[in-house]
């Protein structure tokens, strides 16, 4: 082997030798009062910026203009995105001055930021930083409705800000319950007797903190034992200790634990009939695992 290649060889296992030993040893400082250090920032940035652009490419951008989609941007804004990210004149709430990375101005993002980028981020989120994905609260017609918004951001002064905040009524004086896109459809039931989609329910799961209370295989993340491992519920005879195991009874359960059981110390987390259909079909799928 050539003695270059060797070095290089030798340079990167170094390298990968220290970098474990950081993590395994505990020496970066994971505090959220501590700034990350300027090399870690920049790499972090600049991978963030990276696999959105990437991400975001060939997006279709619809007509972001007209004031109803304004309107109804604000109204999302206001109730979703101003506790972090503020608005003219308008302070986050005080937890979002403790987070790291610290959640942008939206108003330098707005100008730098193409709209297919903001789209792409505000419905999928970005992991380890504190910014939610949307995707299992708002349809796309509402985030293209908050990315117009954001787009007109950088134009209006705090005084501009208010007289067009004062003109578009708070969320939930309109018809439609806030946040939940899809929401029980009545005639969802009609969708067929099972549930739907196993791969579309695994990732609904990992957007409604279910791994926060249950081992779940297949799951990364916190499997914290709050509740039952999920693993082999195929098999078991009843759900929750108190409803035969139908997928029926599954897909209830999951939407309103309370009603078959009223101490439950599992949430209503107010699944879509769609997600809890696609969820069931997922736990159906973890069969015989213990
Ligand atoms: C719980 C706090 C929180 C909420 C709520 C939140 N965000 Fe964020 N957001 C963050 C953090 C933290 C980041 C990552 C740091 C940063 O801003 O770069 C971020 C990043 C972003 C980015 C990338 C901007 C950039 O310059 O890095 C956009 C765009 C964005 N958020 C839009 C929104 C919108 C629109 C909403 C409402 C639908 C929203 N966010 C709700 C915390 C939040
Ligand atoms: C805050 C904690 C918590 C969260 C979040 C949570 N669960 Fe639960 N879950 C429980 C507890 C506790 C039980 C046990 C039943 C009880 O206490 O009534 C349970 C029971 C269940 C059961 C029945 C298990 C059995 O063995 O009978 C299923 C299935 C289930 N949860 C699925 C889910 C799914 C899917 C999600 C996400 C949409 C979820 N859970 C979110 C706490 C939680």
């Amino acid at each position: 082997m050539n003695i270059r290649i060797r070095t290089l060889a030798l340079l990167l296992l170094m390298g990968a030798a220290a970098a474990a030993s950081i993590a395994h040893f505990g020496l970066y400082d994971i505090a959220a009062t501590e700034q990350h250090t300027k090399p870690v920032y920049l790499l972090l940035d600049h991978a963030m910026r990276k696999s959105v652009s990437k991400r975001a490419d060939g997006i279709a951008v619809p007509d972001l203009s007209g004031e109803p989609r304004i309107h109804n941007g604000l109204a999302h804004y206001r109730a979703h995105c101003l506790q972090c990210h503020g608005a003219p004149g308008v302070a986050p709430e005080p937890f979002s001055y403790g987070m790291t990375p610290a959640p942008a101005s939206m108003v330098i993002t707005a100008r730098e930021w193409p709209p297919a980028e903001l789209f792409w981020t505000v419905k999928h989120g970005i992991k380890m930083s504190g910014m939610p994905a949307w995707e299992y609260r708002l349809s796309d017609t509402e985030i293209w409705d908050v990315v117009a918004f954001v787009r007109r951001l950088p134009a209006l002064s705090p005084q501009a800000y208010q007289q067009l905040s004062r003109q578009v009524p708070p969320l939930h004086a309109s018809a439609e319950p806030a946040g939940l896109p899809g929401a029980p459809a009545k005639d969802a039931l009609a969708a067929g007797p099972m549930p739907g989609d196993a791969e579309a329910g695994k990732r609904a799961l990992q957007q409604h903190l279910c791994l926060t209370c249950h081992e779940i295989p297949g799951i990364v993340g916190q499997n914290a034992p709050v509740g039952p491992p999920l693993n082999g519920i195929a098999g078991r005879r009843y759900i929750g200790g108190v409803l035969p195991n139908t997928p029926e009874n599954m897909v209830r359960w999951l939407q309103n634990p309370q009603q078959f059981d009223p101490l439950s110390a599992m949430p209503n987390l107010q699944l879509s009939e769609k997600d809890a259909r696609d969820m069931a079909a997922f736990l159906y799928t973890l069969e015989d695992l213990d």
